[in-house]
């Protein structure tokens, strides 16, 4: 059986990969990609995840474009270090012949999980603001989520962006708080899986000469391997958004626990960091299954196979 799923992302180099390990495997449906402000700004953001589903041929796929900036914060901003002033790292892809759905993302969204025979996992690999406002404005639709997978925040590695936050919860605190608090399944995909489950560059030799969609992928490596090299003096790179993806597509790769998970919108040093309550201090119920553990070897394994597969009968 398929999974059926939504993605919600702001491409972004490890989201661009997420997206293409999604449509590399048979095991998930992907019916839609919504967009939201993160990386970069919305019109970037949307304008990638056309192209990119131009690049692998999946025009069919709807594209609709949510919000572009946090529910309350106004100090967010992307470092355009990490993925380039519009979010691919340089890298031009050829236009998509058509343009974004006429429909919001939550539009989009609300639409898609209505429709769906089966429940929709949603996979959010950005900051949470459009699906705080699905949340918000359709409940009744939100409950009908099987559960959303987030990429976001860490209960003991914490912070990227700060010491303590997590780019994604720390974007959109805001929102990440009121997604915690819907009551729907989520699984937390955070740092410390994402920093366990590092690629080398060596890991991406298969796709050398593989075709036009390999030839992305590498160009998009590369990028964020000298970003990782001049930030931090190493060639590892996480590919977060991919775990995230990778954690539908075969949930044995993470092993999860249920734990309650608050998130911090106030504090001066903290704001945006992820409190998980690992040691149930609190007494409150579990809100979210926390990712602890993964399999890095298999999750590689799955990455590069499937991403260089791709190019079979396209390239
Ligand atoms: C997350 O933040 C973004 O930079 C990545 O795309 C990923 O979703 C990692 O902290
Ligand atoms: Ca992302």
């Amino acid at each position: 059986m398929t999974t059926p799923v939504i993605i919600d992302t702001d491409p972004g180099i490890d989201d661009a990969l997420a997206i293409m390990l999604a449509f590399a495997s048979p095991e998930l449906d992907v019916l839609g990609l919504t967009t939201v402000g993160g990386n970069t700004g919305l019109a970037h953001t949307t304008e990638n995840a056309l192209r990119l589903l131009h690049l692998i041929d999946r025009d069919d796929i709807p594209v609709a474009a949510g919000a572009d900036v946090p529910l309350v914060r106004r100090d967010s901003r992307p470092d355009p270090g990490v993925h380039g002033e519009e979010g691919l790292g340089g890298i031009r892809l050829e236009p998509a012949p058509r343009s974004v759905d006429s429909r919001s993302a939550v539009e989009l969204l609300v639409d898609l999980i209505e429709e769906s025979a089966d429940p929709v996992t949603l996979i959010a690999l950005g900051p949470l603001t459009n699906v705080a406002v699905l949340v918000a404005a359709f409940p009744r639709t939100a409950a009908k989520l099987d559960r959303i997978v987030l990429m976001g925040g860490g209960a003991r590695v914490l912070g990227n962006m700060t010491p303590t936050a997590e780019f994604n919860i720390w974007y959109d605190p805001d929102a990440a708080s009121r997604v915690f608090a819907a009551g729907i399944p989520i699984t937390m995909v955070g740092l410390d899986v994402t920093h366990q489950a590092l690629t080398s560059p060596g890991d991406w030799e298969p796709l050398r000469g593989g075709g036009r969609i390999a030839d992305v992928v590498l160009q998009t490596v590369d990028f964020y391997t000298d970003y990782h090299l001049q930030r931090y003096g190493t060639t590892s790179t996480a590919q977060h958004d991919s775990l995230a993806v990778a954690a539908v597509i075969d949930p044995r790769l993470v092993r999860t626990t249920p734990h309650f998970v608050d998130v911090e919108c106030a504090g001066e040093l903290t704001r945006g960091m992820t409190v998980v309550d690992l040691d149930s201090i609190l007494g409150a119920e579990p809100n979210a299954d926390v990712a602890l553990e993964v399999d890095a070897a298999a999750f590689n394994r799955l990455l590069v196979d499937r991403l260089a597969a791709l190019d079979d009968g396209r390239g």
